[in-house]
């Protein structure tokens, strides 16, 4: 792991050392130990979050093709994988009162999406870990979809209110390491790795990643990924281990 990714690393876990010592030096009432607690499970997402993207990383850029890559495909619900995911980095949002909401319908009665699960769960946190993080207080993150049967995909949009992103950054957030300087201000730690391995990831699925910013100036990612296209192309989970998902 590269001294960069350390340091990132390390701040989260000194954090939740941090509020431990808190915990048990004091005397600390129930409501500020609920508190401190949160914080815990906050920056415990933090680290677990940025070590899954430390080590995706470098498997990613050691060979990036469906058929190499260790995990099989399964029938994912993408409306029950966003919910799970927001409910992760909801306590994150709380410091700053910035409320997670998913639009159930009509993402719930969309099809699932065949993927390798772990990956495309990395992909919606990273997305959902920039709102909270770039989003500014007071403010709401949206996230929606559906089925689209013309091109049979499902598609996935994120949208928050903060920072804002010029159309020339729009083109270059995927780029390893790139970020802008409203986002360096905000948070100088930060690596600019979150959105290259989501799109490297979405690639392998034959899917598509995009953002845009709409008529209210939030800034939008759009997520979509085939339904059946992947069939027949790597290793599918057994059926019967399907309804475990
Ligand atoms: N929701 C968002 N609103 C505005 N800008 C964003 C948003 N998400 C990403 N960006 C911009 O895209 C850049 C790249 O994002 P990416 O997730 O790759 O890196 P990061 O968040 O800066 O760092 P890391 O994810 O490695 O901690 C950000 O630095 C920021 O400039
Ligand atoms: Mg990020």
């Amino acid at each position: 792991m590269s001294p960069e990714c350390s340091h990132q690393l390390a701040a989260p876990l000194n954090a939740i050392k941090w509020h431990i010592e808190n915990l048990t030096e004091a005397r600390v009432g129930i409501e500020r130990a609920r508190k401190v607690l949160r914080s815990v499970y906050s920056q415990a997402t933090q680290a677990v979050h940025l070590a899954k993207n430390f080590a995706l990383m470098s498997n990613l850029e050691a060979d990036h093709s469906l058929s190499s890559l260790r995990e099989p495909l399964q029938a994912v619900n993408l409306c029950q994988l966003v919910v799970n995911l927001s409910d992760d980095f909801q306590p994150q949002g709380w410091d700053k009162k910035v409320q997670i909401g998913v639009e159930p319908e009509p993402l719930q009665s969309a099809p699932d999406v065949l993927v390798i699960k772990p990956l495309i769960s990395q992909v919606f946190s990273n997305l959902i870990e920039n709102a909270v993080k770039y989003s500014k207080p007071s403010s709401a993150i949206l996230i929606e979809g559906g089925y689209i049967s013309a091109q049979d995909v499902v598609a996935v949009t994120v949208r928050n209110h903060g920072i804002t992103l010029r159309q020339e950054d729009a083109k270059r957030v995927f780029e390893r390491g790139y970020r802008t300087l409203d986002a360096k201000n905000m948070y100088p730690t930060g690596t600019g790795f979150g959105l290259y391995i989501a799109k490297q990831i979405i690639e392998i699925h034959e899917g598509d990643i995009r953002c845009a910013t709409d008529p209210l100036g939030r800034v939008v990612f759009t997520v979509t990924l085939p339904v059946r296209a992947l069939q027949g192309k790597a290793r599918e989970r057994a059926p019967q281990n399907r309804a475990a998902r």
